[in-house]
């Protein structure tokens, strides 16, 4: 045989094992037997053997490449991952549905619906029909590369099947853990005497961030698509048909998709699929309704992170009974006492609960709450287990009411009451070791500066042995001191330097997290990172300032501005500062130099290509306000057909007019 037409020889040979692939992992309706299959595969082996020129990474053989070193580098997503807006009951489903019908302007409107995968979000590029990348949602705007444990996932095409492949292709789909191969590899990490999973999807978010991909073909991850990112060809119309579209390109997708027109037929889908749920192989938390028309999905927009044109319905969390054996008090990082039952473990959604939250005193009293009592707890997705009620039926007789610790668990300071808050609060925040310990855990935790590898029972140690008392004292540490952490060798130590190192480079938001200030949560501090900048501009902020920030009220400035005026916080922040944490300055980005910053905007008649929320919304983005009347404070009017007398009194003010096309133009 000549050796171009054994290449090509090769070629259909890999050809032939993708479709094998698909007919297996997509269609589930296997051509030939699994010995056949690994005969084919044998053959290519041998072939690549003799001519290793011809390898090429969409080879059936390539699934495992090269272990990482440097961790996972982050990767802008072309367009932005959104995430659900969640909804818990038939009304809210309606609510939906009548929120579309109004936005579109059709009463007639058809929607796909499809299961709400409880995996990871993943976003997986093809140039030419040959997979090249793969990202981890991340934030939304950028993820972590994630294309060599990716390539690891059996049921994942390293190539597309079919001549028609277009250019470019991103699809948008859930990589997950199989119930069974969950429970297989929790049993064996019990066996080993190592942490358990909590359930399948920190199961698979964390088999999906190993560096070795070897490990991670191991857990034998799974993968499905239910969506396109972009598509050079663009011929797709409607979400329905995309999973057709998907399927034909040998992507595993959902199975279980309906269209639907109408609540009632929405909802015995729902149904359906609530009774379904257990027998599933895989682990589901809801149904996700989505716009059928792509048009006008694009026309609805987003209000920032979550599509106009979709909703996830979730299921009730799943409850199960058990015992409390005792009900401990735990104390948090701003010295909030919070009651604990400690039960009888029991196996609840995929996973053994030992413990649950009581959340507050008032809570226990209410519902009656004792120690011995057989209760009702219940679990959903993330959410931490709690009690529901009691069975008051199995209520011993010897039992007795539970009371509040008059004394700090920790400290043993007297506890404080405050009458505005139902919170009962040890009231030595300084010295308090437990509220230390728990605020270097959520420092490090990944709410805050993110440092793998430093979890709760490092910081503990860390702690205990005198090596961290305060947040600086982290990049501070040596390894010599690491070393002296229980079961840590040399990988580990160095493991955990690399972290703490690569936590220095932190996102403005994430630091401002990080610094624990009272009633700063997530979104003010992204408010907070956004319009200071930088740390030394928020260290000097005034009440006044921060109340001109929109989102941002009485009681968080307040407290924003109590924390910087502490000198013992300023010397911390000093500290970080120091031994290299450094902040990423946040320059208003993509608003500065953008046409619409700091513009107002009126925005009147009807537009074509976006509703009059979605307009707002990227006006908003790029650092623009949108009001509701014309006035010589107007920067723009944006005039839709039919607009009203806006367009007359705008003219009269000799306001700018744009058209929509115009508008478009200047967006990006
Ligand atoms: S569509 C905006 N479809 O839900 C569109 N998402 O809260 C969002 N998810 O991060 C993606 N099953 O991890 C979509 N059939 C499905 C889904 C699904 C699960 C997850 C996905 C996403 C999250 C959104």
């Amino acid at each position: 045989m000549t050796k171009p037409s054994s290449h090509q020889s090769y070629q259909e040979l890999c050809n032939q094992i993708w479709s094998h692939n698909k007919a297996y992992y997509v269609d589930h309706r296997p051509v030939i037997s699994d010995e056949e299959f690994d005969h084919l595969m044998h053959q290519l082996e041998q072939m690549e053997k003799e001519h290793p020129e011809w390898i090429s990474s969409a080879s059936p053989t390539q699934r495992v490449g090269e272990m990482l070193t440097e961790g996972f580098q982050t990767v802008a997503h072309r367009t932005p991952m959104l995430s659900l807006a969640n909804s818990y009951s038939k009304d809210e489903v309606q609510d939906f549905i009548h929120r579309v019908k109004k936005l579109t302007r059709s009463q007639d409107v058809a929607f796909s619906c499809e299961l709400k995968m409880d995996g990871i979000a993943i976003s997986a590029q093809f140039e030419k029909g040959i997979f090249v990348r793969g990202i981890t949602r991340g934030d939304g705007k950028k993820g972590d590369d994630i294309t060599q444990n990716l390539r690891t996932v059996a049921a994942f095409p390293l190539q597309l099947i079919g001549p028609s492949a277009p250019d470019f292709l991103e699809v948008r789909g859930e990589i997950f853990m199989p119930k069974q191969v969950f429970q297989k590899l929790n049993a064996e990490k019990e066996l080993e005497g190592e942490d358990l999973w909590a359930n399948p999807r920190n199961a698979a978010a964390g088999s999906l961030k190993l560096l070795d991909p070897n490990e991670t073909r191991r857990r034998k991850l799974d993968v499905v698509f239910y969506g396109i990112g972009q598509d050079s060809q663009d011929a797709l119309t409607s979400q329905f048909t995309c999973h057709a579209l998907l399927k034909s390109y040998g992507l595993p997708i959902l199975h279980q998709v309906e269209k639907c027109h109408t609540l009632e037929e929405i909802w015995e889908f729902v149904e359906k699929v609530r009774t379904l749920r257990a027998s599933l192989p895989f682990e589901i938390d809801g149904v996700v309704i989505k716009l059928d028309s792509l048009a006008e999905q694009k026309r609805l927009g987003s209000t920032g992170k979550n599509p106009r044109w979709a909703v996830a319905y979730k299921f009730a969390a799943e409850q199960a009974e058990t015992d409390i054996y005792s009900i401990t008090v735990q104390v948090g990082r701003t010295g909030v006492l919070t009651p604990v039952a400690e039960l009888k473990p029991v196996f609840l959604a995929g996973s053994t609960i030992a413990r649950a939250t009581l959340h507050n005193e008032e809570e226990v009293l209410r519902k009656d709450i004792r120690e011995g009592d057989s209760v009702i707890i219940e679990k959903g997705g993330d959410v931490i287990p709690k009690v529901v009620l009691v069975n008051f039926d199995k209520r011993k007789s010897d039992s007795h009411p539970w009371k509040m610790p008059t004394h700090c668990p920790s400290c043993g300071a007297l506890v404080a009451r405050s009458v505005d808050e139902v919170a009962v609060k040890c009231p030595n925040t300084l010295h308090c070791p437990e509220q230390q310990l728990r605020r270097l855990i959520y420092f490090a935790g990944k709410f805050a500066m993110d440092i793998e590898h430093m979890g709760e029972k490092v910081v503990e140690q860390l702690v205990r042995l005198g090596f961290v008392k305060r947040p600086s004292d982290i990049y501070a540490l040596t390894s010599e001191q690491l070393f002296q952490l229980e079961g840590f060798k040399t990988k580990s130590v160095e493991n955990l330097i690399t972290s703490i190192e690569k936590s220095k480079d932190v996102s403005f938001s994430r630091f401002i997290m990080a610094l624990g200030i009272k009633h700063v949560g997530e979104g003010t501090a992204e408010l907070l990172a956004k319009r200071a900048g930088n740390v030394h501009i928020l260290m000097q902020m005034t009440t006044e300032e921060l109340l001109q920030i929109e989102g941002i009220g009485e009681k968080v400035a307040t407290a924003i501005v109590e924390y910087f005026a502490d000198a013992r916080n300023q010397e911390e922040i000093q500290l970080l500062l120091q031994r290299g944490v450094l902040p990423q300055e946040v320059k208003s980005i993509s608003h500065k130099g953008h046409p619409f910053d700091a513009k107002t905007f009126v925005l009147t008649g009807t537009l074509k290509q976006y509703t009059r929320p979605a307009a707002a919304t990227l006006i908003k983005e790029r650092g623009g306000k949108v009001t509701n009347s014309v006035s010589s404070k107007t920067d723009y009017l944006l005039a839709g057909e039919d607009p009203g007398s806006k367009l007359d009194k705008a003219k009269s003010l000799q306001v700018r007019i744009l058209t929509e096309e115009e508008f478009q133009a200047m967006l990006d």
